[in-house]
């Protein structure tokens, strides 16, 4: 048995496993011979690839041809993302051998990894004892959350909202309402014909749920404005979306129902960071250049430098514009799921980012993986097979949603 990309199939090979999309629904059986209609359905639902009866993995053959010095840097600069990760964990490893194929490939380039403006040499723009007392966690000041915000909030805690309802609050943002209708036509949710209202989406895809990847979106928004020189938002928002892709995949592998909840999770999981940024930026530049000029994360930098990391500089805003408890959970301990009222879901969040990290997409100004909890591996990911679904899907996926989010 061997994957073999949809674009390669021929007429005549046979399934050697069942075929489902993204939202678990099976499309074709094992043993299925694959005749030309099939490939087309394969397409439309947006599946990458299959396993065919008597074939050999695609992935050894296609890799380009690299010097070995070219191939001791890529190795050098996903060792340096691992380091504090045990890479004897069977699963991690698939993680570290994924992602390394793919940065070998150059999939998704490496120029936003390392793009973000940070001070070198560890230049820090205060002492920490007094950007520490500015921002004691009793004090930190944020705005209130932006009119939509609001009124979302109140669509998803309404048992009995309608898809009218939701379509009356996202239609007062013609750009979110635009957005929101390319993402669910996108082939990461492989729906056969177009859909061209939002009430229709609410309809196929559930209230909460695009309430919830409204909400997302909207908050995500709401930090577009962080200079460049503090951090680079090209790169976040690519890392912010890579993990929230791979967590919904995850999710879905899971058969979980709430898939949106987690892919909101995954997109908003380091707007602790974003807070940072755009209304603490000296403390953020100073977390952002030890982490940059020493082995520290930018996670543990943020606890000697402010006293506070940035999932609990997001508790804050969570609260104050009052977001779902689930999904502030998710965000709250993402790096530590084991903690979390749900570590399952926590976990997949947990998961995604250090994927996200390893395929270099995007930056979140993080060199390194910060800790990573193994307990919860056994809890998101069934096997070695699993992971390597996650890379192809994200892999095929990945383009489409980039381009939706680049371009708002
Ligand atoms: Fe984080
Ligand atoms: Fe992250």
């Amino acid at each position: 048995m061997g994957y073999i990309a949809v674009e390669n199939l021929k007429q005549g090979m046979v399934l050697d496993a069942d075929v489902h999309d993204l939202n678990t629904r099976l499309l074709l059986s094992k043993g299925q011979k694959i005749a030309q209609n099939h490939i087309r359905i394969l397409k439309i639902w947006g599946v990458a690839g299959v396993s065919i009866v008597g074939s050999t993995d695609e992935k050894a053959t296609d890799l380009p041809p690299l010097d070995d010095e070219q191939v001791a840097m890529v190795k050098a600069s996903i060792d340096l993302v691992y380091k504090k990760a045990d890479l004897n964990h069977p699963i991690l490893k698939e993680i570290y051998k994924n992602a390394l194929i793919q940065r070998i490939k150059g999939t998704f380039g490496d120029s936003h990894a390392l793009s973000c403006q940070i001070l070198p040499d560890g230049q820090t723009l205060g002492k920490p004892e007094k950007l520490k007392k500015q921002i004691d966690q009793t004090d930190i000041k944020l705005p209130d959350a932006p009119t939509i915000i609001s009124e979302l909030n109140q669509v998803i805690a309404d048992p009995l909202a309608t898809s009218n309802d939701v379509a009356q609050v996202v239609s007062r943002s013609p750009s979110l309402a635009a957005m929101l209708l390319k993402i669910v036509n996108s082939a990461y949710y492989g729906f056969p014909s177009k859909i061209d209202r939002i009430s229709r989406a609410v309809t196929i895809i559930g209230t909460k749920e695009i309430s919830g990847l409204a909400l997302g979106i909207c908050v995500m928004q709401a930090f577009q404005d962080i200079p460049d020189d503090v951090m680079n938002m090209e790169a976040f928002i690519r890392h912010s979306l890579a993990c929230g892709m791979v967590s919904r995949i995850l999710a879905a592998q899971n058969n979980m129902a709430q898939t949106e909840q987690l892919f909101v999770s995954g997109l908003l999981h380091d707007v602790g960071k974003l807070i940072l940024y755009k209304y603490y930026p000296e403390h953020a530049k100073a977390c952002l250049g030890v982490g940059f000029s020493s082995d520290t994360s930018i996670f543990q930098a943020e606890k000697k430098i402010l006293g506070l990391s940035h999932p609990q500089v997001a508790t804050v805003l969570l609260k104050k514009w009052n977001l779902p408890g689930d999904l502030t959970a998710n965000i709250v301990h993402h790096h530590a799921p084991g903690s979390a009222p749900d570590p399952k879901t926590a976990g997949i969040v947990h998961v995604a980012d250090i994927i996200a990290h390893g395929l270099a997409i995007g930056s979140s100004g993080e060199r390194s993986v910060p800790h990573f909890d193994c307990s919860v591996l056994g809890q998101v990911v069934k096997s070695k097979e699993s992971i390597k679904m996650v890379f192809r899907q994200i892999v095929h996926q990945f383009g489409p949603m980039d381009a939706i989010f680049s371009n708002q």
